[in-house]
């Protein structure tokens, strides 16, 4: 008897890959399906990120899994108004595959499936610069691990200016700072590669600058 094969998008996703590739192939993948992400990936995604140094292990992340219609929207009305006013002023902008990407991302935010805000704890205050020393390597492994699992996702704060709002909306302690939020999907149409850089060797220097 033949026995039912999990969907094409499961195998995909089940599927181990080696540490160096999923850092050399990792980038912002912005284009979604709708398909809904199962909860043991997104499990596996915060697992990963738990698993990443914070200073004196202090752990000072919550993770908010919002897969809610309204959050979302709410969430994408408020990167939609930090865009518009990033926007204003700068009338031409970059006609890049980047800058393209990023524009559908911002005017289909709603449509991941599944997102996760993560948080960092300040006790209140604004967040210094090395602040972010202990929650940007926990963001790090969640890409990387959404990488292994075949799923595409990105980095995004360009909501920032409206972090306030979102913590009201969310009911984010006033202990907290919203940090970084992955909108996580299945790729349509977009592929993990080798990312653009800089040659190495451009941005070395040997035993002083
Ligand atoms: C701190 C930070 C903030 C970012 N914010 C956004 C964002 O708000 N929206 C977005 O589409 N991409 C955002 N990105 C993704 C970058 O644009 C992307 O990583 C960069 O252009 C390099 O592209 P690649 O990751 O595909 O190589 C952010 C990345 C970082 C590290």
């Amino acid at each position: 008897m033949r026995r039912n094969k999990p969907p094409m998008q499961a195998q995909q996703a089940d599927a181990n890959i080696g540490l160096f590739e999923a850092i050399d192939t990792q980038r912002a993948l912005r284009y979604v399906k709708p398909d809904p992400v199962p909860d043991r990936y997104v499990r596996r995604i915060i697992e990963a990120g738990i698993k990443a140094p914070s200073g004196g292990n202090s752990q000072p992340w919550e993770f908010i899994v919002i897969r809610d219609p309204e959050a979302k929207q709410k969430l994408a009305s408020f990167y939609r108004r930090a865009w518009a006013d990033a926007e204003q002023g700068q009338p031409t902008q970059p006609d890049t595959v980047n800058h393209r990407s990023a524009r559908h991302l911002m005017e289909h935010f709603a449509s991941a499936p599944v997102m996760i805000l993560v948080c960092l704890y300040t006790g209140g205050e604004n967040p210094a610069f090395y602040d972010g020393s202990s929650i940007y390597p926990s963001v790090q492994n969640m890409l990387l691990a959404a990488r292994g699992l075949g799923l595409a996702s990105v980095l995004t704060n360009g909501w920032s200016k409206y972090e306030p709002e979102i913590r009201a909306a969310l009911g984010i302690p006033e202990q907290y700072r919203a940090a970084a939020l992955l909108p996580i999907g299945y790729p349509d149409g977009v592929r993990y590669g080798p990312p653009r850089r800089d040659p190495l060797e451009s941005h070395l220097h040997t035993d002083r600058w």
